[in-house]
């Protein structure tokens, strides 16, 4: 009989999921069809309870269900229970499992971003929001053995509860308000005296990971220069945006650019958007679903042409 998978969130029809997953499905030769379902929160038990009946293989979960979800299931993996967030559900025996793949998704694309353009591993990072998916790159972030994390956030008191609510973190983290310019002593340099020139390029300066979680309401109304990164010599960064091509960005040529990457442009940073991070986390669903390997290709194919960017590791 034919496999169902889904996705659900609210809204949901912008998802990438079900065209990639879907060809990975038929490039494995598994009869499955992998639909999206728009719930809204109040209705999210019922919708759980009729995934149950429908006899759902597994599922994608995605904003704002990500926290909801977990009372509604039978278990959770270890890493679902120390983020607070499931993002992947594998039926099995009757009973729903939560895991969370955003997580070791976001370390995979980032190791696949450092190693397809030789980069070094930073020394610190600072990361920009404290929702949900802040939560899985703090988890990645702290497997590597950076010097530093910080984390800013527009209100500093979310970013506070965040670092205290994360039973995986070992030491605290410095939480600094967006409008707060304190944080950025925490760049290699702090920031330049104007007038504003990028810097020659030093190859040995060690590099600060720069990763933006905040959603892109953060950069409306004002698309090139993101407030708080404005006067910064960013010649010695990283980023990395877990958002992904907008139409904002197509219309205006950025090529897989987002507001926030298109900052470190000038200072030739090298910068990587969300697709990676969402191409290995849907991967790493795949397997806990199937078994099997996806094939990445396809995936990242499909990715491509949804988007219009070319390749998905090397630098923007
Ligand atoms: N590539 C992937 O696979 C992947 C996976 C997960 C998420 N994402 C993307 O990551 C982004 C964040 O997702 P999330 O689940 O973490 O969202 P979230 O839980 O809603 O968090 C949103 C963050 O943005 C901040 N924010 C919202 N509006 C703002 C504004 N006008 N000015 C300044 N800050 C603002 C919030 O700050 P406050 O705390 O002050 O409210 C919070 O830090 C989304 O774009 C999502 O699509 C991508």
């Amino acid at each position: 009989m034919r496999k169902l998978f889904a996705i659900i969130g609210h809204p949901v029809a912008h998802s990438l999921s079900p065209r990639f997953q879907q060809a990975a499905f038929e490039k494995a030769g598994i009869d499955a069809a992998y639909l999206p379902f728009d719930i809204a929160p109040e209705t999210l038990p019922r919708a759980i309870d009729a995934l149950r009946t429908l006899g759902v293989s597994g599922f994608n979960v995605t904003i704002p269900h990500k926290e909801a979800i977990l009372p509604l299931l039978d278990e959770l993996s270890p890493t679902a229970q120390a983020l607070g967030a499931v993002n992947t559900v594998i039926a099995k025996d009757g009973r729903l499992r939560g895991e969370n793949t955003d997580a070791p998704g976001f370390l995979a694309a980032l190791e696949m971003f450092l190693g397809t353009n030789a980069l070094p591993l930073p020394s610190s990072a600072v990361v920009f929001g404290a929702g949900g998916s802040a939560r899985s790159v703090l988890w990645a972030l702290t497997r590597l053995n950076l010097s530093r994390i910080t984390l800013v956030n527009r209100t500093r008191e979310r970013g506070e509860a965040l670092v205290r609510s994360l039973p995986f973190l070992s030491k605290t983290i410095p939480t600094f308000a967006l409008d707060d310019p304190s944080w950025k002593k925490e760049l290699p340099g702090g920031p330049p005296s104007p007038p504003l020139t990028p810097p020659e390029k030093d190859t040995n300066a060690p590099l600060t990971l720069l990763v933006n979680t905040l959603s892109l309401q953060a950069f409306a109304g004002d698309d090139s220069l993101f407030p708080p990164l404005r006067d910064l010599s960013l010649a010695s960064s990283v980023l990395l945006d877990l958002s992904y091509v907008s139409s904002l960005s197509n219309e205006k040529g950025l090529g897989g650019l987002t507001p926030f990457l298109a900052m470190g442009r000038p200072f030739g940073a090298p910068c990587q958007n969300g697709l990676g991070m969402l191409l290995m986390q849907g991967a790493l669903a795949f397997r806990l679903w199937t078994g099997l390997d996806p094939s990445t290709e396809v995936m990242e194919g499909e990715l491509r042409q949804a988007t219009g960017q070319g390749d998905l590791w090397k630098s923007l």
